[in-house]
């Protein structure tokens, strides 16, 4: 086969492809979604199955996606026309192209609302809010932002037109230099912290939570209704850790292959998947280590949900020395990493427009960005006026998070799994991966068998059938 251009252009070496792709998964979700979900579901056990996930599925299937991206050098849909047409199969693999565009409007009319969040929390940082302010102070700062549909509107707003900004410029332009230094920074930042969680003298009640396993807390979820324990049989949470694993590492929607397509030739997809899943879960789990550590200081609920990053981290800003800085800077930090994630989030959706509708890029990101911005004032609604209006006992919020991090994105990773492990000829497959036998063959076992097993097995115990 002679080797394909992408029109879009490539990334300019393999670093540069890493840097990229990590900061696609390295985002909310380790500093915001993966500390609440753990505490909503019970710690680790949880924490367990999620690293599990992230080996056995997400590492896979994240190599899955770069080869696939790759070979086909253009938006996730036109690759799997193309791919499927290559390799024999039916044109109609392009939907899982197209379902993973829908999962990403979805993600991010949601994640910029959250991102609004830090953007608020920046101002509020900057400004002194947090100063000396205890755990009931903190929570009714946060009650009053979300509480406030304007605010939160106003944020949402901003956060958009951010993102929009660096899609219309082109990936390779800003973000790239501008990730180089954050990234490290943020990581650095989250040391910090739980330099100070280590000081609060409930450190290692806060690791504790986040490692040591009580299985049945897999099995049974409980919730305490006036000061007594109710539990019940719930799939969920195994359901909610494998969601997540997709979630972090940008899988199952296009993101990883549509950056794959980018991607120089000579690069080593193997390395590049292992890198970057190691990098973003070492994230989530030093988010982890300073944030429970705060939560059991102060009395706080680890179950608090969504806010819980919110209600914690500032009274830390707020009692440490140089806490002002520190915690502006925290808030900037992970507005960027946002930033760098919401970008690939609807990078599938424009490169399909430029390529398909012979738009510009700025059009097409001008597009995507008015849809997207109008859906997400579901996500702002949930929070305040729509509060009590709920759909199987979740929120607009709650369910868009569902679907897409529970449903969507782990049967996008099986259909990827399945095309690139049964119908992909073993010689395309092997060609396009360039790596030694061994690990070409641990590749291949995992993704016909183990990694859709896995899901699939994790879906029918949702549902109650396992
Ligand atoms: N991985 C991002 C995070 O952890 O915040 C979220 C995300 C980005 C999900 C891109 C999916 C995606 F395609």
């Amino acid at each position: 086969m002679t080797e394909r251009q992408s029109i879009h252009g490539q990334w300019s070496s393999r670093l540069v492809f890493i840097l990229a792709a990590t900061g696609s998964a390295v985002g909310l979700g380790n500093v915001w979604k993966f500390p609440y979900i753990t505490g909503e579901n019970g710690g680790g056990a949880f924490v367990i199955v999620y690293l599990l996930c992230i080996a056995v599925v997400g590492i896979p299937i994240m190599m899955a996606e770069i080869m696939l991206g790759r070979r086909g050098r253009q938006s996730p849909i036109n690759t799997m026309a193309s791919l499927s047409q290559e390799e024999g199969a039916n044109r109609n693999w392009s939907l899982v192209g197209w379902s993973g565009v829908l999962a990403g409007f979805f993600i991010l009319s949601y994640y910029s609302v959250i991102a609004g969040w830090a953007l608020a929390y920046v101002v509020r940082a900057s400004v002194g809010e947090f100063n000396g302010l205890d755990a009931g102070g903190v929570q009714d700062l946060f009650n009053g932002l979300v509480g406030d549909p304007e605010r939160l509107l106003a944020w949402h707003t901003l956060f958009m037109l951010m993102s929009m900004f660096v899609v219309a410029k082109g990936v390779k332009a800003g973000l790239e230099k501008a990730v180089t230094f954050l990234m490290p920074a943020l990581f650095v930042l989250l040391v910090v912290l739980v330099g100070y969680a280590m000081n609060t003298g409930y450190f290692i009640q806060g690791v504790e939570f986040l490692f040591k396993a009580d299985f049945n807390k897999l099995i049974y979820s409980c919730q305490v209704v006036n000061d007594l324990e109710q539990c019940e049989v719930s799939g969920s949470p195994l359901l909610v850790a494998m969601g997540h694993a997709f979630f972090t590492l940008s899988l199952g929607m296009g993101a990883i292959m549509v950056y794959g397509s980018y991607m120089p030739k000579k690069a080593s997809i193997a390395g590049s998947a292992i890198l970057i899943a190691v990098l973003d879960t070492l994230v989530a789990l030093v988010a982890g280590m300073a944030i429970f550590p705060i939560v059991f200081a102060n009395g706080l609920e680890p179950a608090a949900g969504p806010g819980l990053i919110f209600q914690t981290l500032p009274i830390a800003f707020g009692a440490m020395p140089g806490g002002q800085f520190f915690g502006t800077l925290f808030f900037v930090l992970l507005v960027f990493a946002a930033w760098s994630s919401a970008i690939s989030l609807i990078e599938p959706a424009v490169a399909w427009l430029v390529e398909n509708r012979n738009m510009t890029r700025i059009r097409a990101a001008a597009w995507i960005g008015l849809t997207t911005w109008v859906l997400g004032l579901g996500t702002v609604f949930s929070f305040n006026l729509w509060s009590e209006f709920k759909l199987f006992d979740k929120t607009f919020f709650d369910l868009l998070d569902y679907l897409t991090a529970n449903i969507m994105l782990p049967l996008g990773g099986v259909l990827i799994a399945v095309f690139s492990g049964w119908l992909m000829k073993r010689e395309s497959s092997r060609d396009e991966f360039a790596m030694p036998s061994g690990g070409y063959h641990l590749w291949w076992y995992l993704i016909r068998y183990l990694s859709p097993l896995a899901v699939v097995v994790v879906f029918l115990h949702a549902i109650g059938i396992l």
